[in-house]
């Protein structure tokens, strides 16, 4: 059973890492920005609360996303081999709201992985999709504003997975498959360690 967290700033590449990971580890991917995405498609109530705060750039209150993983990782069928959790945690209160989940579950987070890319290629990774996605939060603003929220609240929490030795720090440029393979590997080693 593998149970990883995947970070880093956004367009670091969590979720192009997390579609190869699944593929090939049988894990099931929660992505907190997907998840919270689809919501605002759908027009439900939720997709409404949250609709400025994502299109800002500004972080969803903490328990309301403690609730919405709680949920979703409750669900979660036991025929995969462990979950992968993308934008999640993000500050240090999610953090430690998911040790008390893990614990419940009498489970542990095996690693905690953080990819790192410099700023000028994030802000161009992420202006180019912006041009054909059309994600709402892909423009200049919106990118400064989430990097620095990034750095503000999510870069520090990494002082605690490295304190609980899980911590993994992944350069992220280069290929998209180079960057997949030392991550396989570090999979592979604790997998089997
Ligand atoms: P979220 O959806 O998590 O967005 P993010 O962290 O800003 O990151 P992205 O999804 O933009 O980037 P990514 O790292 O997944 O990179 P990707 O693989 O797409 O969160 C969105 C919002 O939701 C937040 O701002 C917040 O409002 C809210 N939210 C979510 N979770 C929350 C939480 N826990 N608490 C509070 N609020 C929360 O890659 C990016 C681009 O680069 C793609 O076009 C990709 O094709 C390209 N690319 C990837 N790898 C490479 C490579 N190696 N070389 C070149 N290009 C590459
Ligand atoms: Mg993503």
């Amino acid at each position: 059973m593998i149970n990883l967290i995947i970070s880093g700033a956004p367009g670091s590449g969590k979720g192009t890492q997390s579609d190869l990971i699944v593929a090939n580890f049988r894990l099931k991917h929660l992505s907190t920005g997907d998840m919270l995405r689809a919501e605002i498609a759908a027009g439900t109530p939720l997709g409404k609360q949250v609709e400025k705060l994502v299109s800002s750039g500004a972080y969803v209150p903490d328990q309301l996303m403690i609730d919405i993983i709680s949920n979703a990782i409750s669900q979660v069928d036991n025929s995969y081999n462990g979950l992968i959790l993308d934008g999640f945690p993000r500050t240090a209160e999610q953090a430690q709201a998911l040790e008390e989940i893990f614990e419940k579950m009498g489970k542990k987070i095996s690693i905690f992985l953080d990819i790192h890319v410099e700023e000028q290629e994030l802000i161009d990774r992420l202006l180019k999709r912006g041009q054909t996605q059309g994600r709402k939060d892909d423009n200049l603003e919106t990118i400064r504003e989430r990097l620095k929220v990034y750095n503000a609240k999510t870069q520090p929490i990494t002082d605690f997975y490295k304190k609980k030795q899980i911590y993994h720090r992944i350069e992220g440029i280069g290929t998209i498959d180079e960057i997949y393979s030392k991550i396989e590997d570090i999979i592979n080693s604790v997998a089997n360690g």
